[in-house]
């Protein structure tokens, strides 16, 4: 049996996570289910509607808990799941407008906004880190925490030999929604995909159950239309703009199927021109799922609420998987954020990427590709690994000249000028959150 512990428990995607968590006990035997998080009455909050759900989905002998003390929190447990967000809403708003009052890319993870979570980022993840090893050092980290590449290169200095796997559902997502859009089973697929985390190409789909590699069929649909259904929330339509650039992409560059994130590096201007600087996705989730998910807390409170409706898409199930395949040692295959040492033979050994790998009781065993990648994507990747590893420097040496330089560096930037100018204002409204540069 194992003990859970979710950091950032009070966060909206919990209750998808606990769904696949009660969904998946026979392969994932789950005694304890901790919620940790800083933010008492957002844990408070999650806490009664897990409750409820436990109620609903008669699930009984899982003990849950909630906690704000980290010791509590991390003693005695097998794995963690990190989806801390350091700052929370407020500050990913300030990281999504301010770059947009520059003309710049205003984005969580991508740009220059994805660089200033990630120097909030990097701190709040280093400390879970340390409250594990000091607390269950033989405990799995599994890591939703953003921006992926930027966490996974600062633990990887610090902490070299942490049990963490960093994981994203952007791909596992992309590959939901195109099967449901062109009616394929996802299940039977065995992806070929390399990038870096938000920021890389699929080079085939096999398809086990047809016998075919997929892909060119599928982007030969993908040219012609967007896609129209997401696979996550049928409901929200926020994910349409998305697939409306991944045709565009397409269209450009037929060869490889991309992740929607390029979008902010190869078309920054028209993402940019289709930007509302007022009302960014901060605010969408804010007024969103936020405030769906206090209101539903407090109609439990009060006993005034309809049978809960769960609809979570893949993001709770991927990291659940993650963790039955170590737990069962059963070798499954996901897209995992991991140093590159050789798996792409010609990308520096040290870049972070984000490639298959087996999951087993050891951890990750990441699959080589095997032939060279071509000049235009590991052009592309270079740069922006090389951004991120000056701004993980800058973490570390407290360097504003290498965060300056991380900024220019930054596909999203134009200009070293608005470089500038845009981290000078970031530095002021992080002040309470960055190392001091
Ligand atoms: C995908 C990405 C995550 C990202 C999320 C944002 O799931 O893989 O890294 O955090 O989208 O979704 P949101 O609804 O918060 O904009
Ligand atoms: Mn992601």
């Amino acid at each position: 049996q194992v003990n859970i512990t979710i950091a950032g428990g009070g966060a909206t995607h919990t209750p998808g996570i606990v769904q696949a968590l009660f969904e998946s006990r026979d392969k994932l035997p789950i005694h304890e289910l901790r919620l940790y998080d800083i933010d008492q009455q957002k844990n408070d909050d999650m806490f009664v509607i897990i409750q409820e759900m436990m109620k609903q989905l008669k699930v009984k002998d899982i003990t849950l808990s909630q906690t704000t003390n980290p010791k509590a929190a991390f003693s005695n447990v097998d794995f963690v799941f990190s989806q801390i967000r350091v700052g929370d809403l407020e500050m990913r708003e300030k990281d999504e407008k301010i770059p947009l009052k520059y003309g710049l890319v205003g984005q969580e993870t991508c740009g220059v906004g994805g660089f200033s979570y990630g120097l909030r980022s990097i701190k709040g993840l280093l400390e879970i880190v340390k409250f594990v090893q000091d607390y269950s050092p033989d405990a799995w980290i599994l890591n939703y925490t953003n921006p992926e590449s930027l966490i996974a290169e600062a633990v990887r200095r610090k902490y070299p030999n942490a049990k963490i796997l960093n994981a994203c559902d952007m791909t596992i997502s992309i590959e939901e929604t195109i099967a449901r859009n062109y009616g394929y089973e996802r299940k039977n697929w065995v992806a070929q995909y390399y990038g870096l985390n938000h920021f890389g190409w699929y080079t085939s789909i096999f398809d086990k159950s047809l016998g075919r590699d997929v892909m060119p069929e599928i982007i030969q649909k993908l040219k012609k239309e967007p896609m129209k259904v997401a696979s996550f929330n049928a409901k929200d339509p926020s994910w349409q703009d998305a697939w409306n650039m991944l045709t565009k992409n397409l269209q450009l560059f037929p060869d490889y199927l991309p992740n929607n994130y390029l979008e902010y590096y190869l078309f920054p201007d028209i993402v940019v021109n289709n930007s509302n600087p007022n009302y960014t996705r901060a605010n969408q989730v804010m007024d969103g799922r936020l405030k769906e998910t206090k209101e539903l807390a407090a109609q439990i409170r009060s006993n005034h609420f309809d049978d809960i409706h769960f609809d979570f898409g893949e993001h709770g199930n991927y990291i659940v998987d993650m963790a039955a395949s170590i737990f069962n040692d059963s070798h499954e295959r996901f897209m995992l954020i991991v140093p590159n040492v050789g798996a792409i033979p010609n990308l520096r050994a040290d870049s972070v990427v984000e490639i298959p790998a087996y999951v087993g009781c050891t951890g990750a065993e990441p699959i080589s590709m095997r032939h060279p990648i071509n000049n235009f994507h590991k052009g592309l990747m270079e740069a922006q690994d090389a951004a991120e590893k000056l701004l993980v420097d800058a973490y570390f040496e407290h360097s504003y000249q290498k965060a300056l330089q991380a900024f220019t560096l930054n596909q999203t930037v134009p200009s070293a000028d608005k470089a500038k100018k845009v981290l000078d204002e970031l530095i002021v409204v992080n002040k309470d959150y960055w190392p001091e540069l």
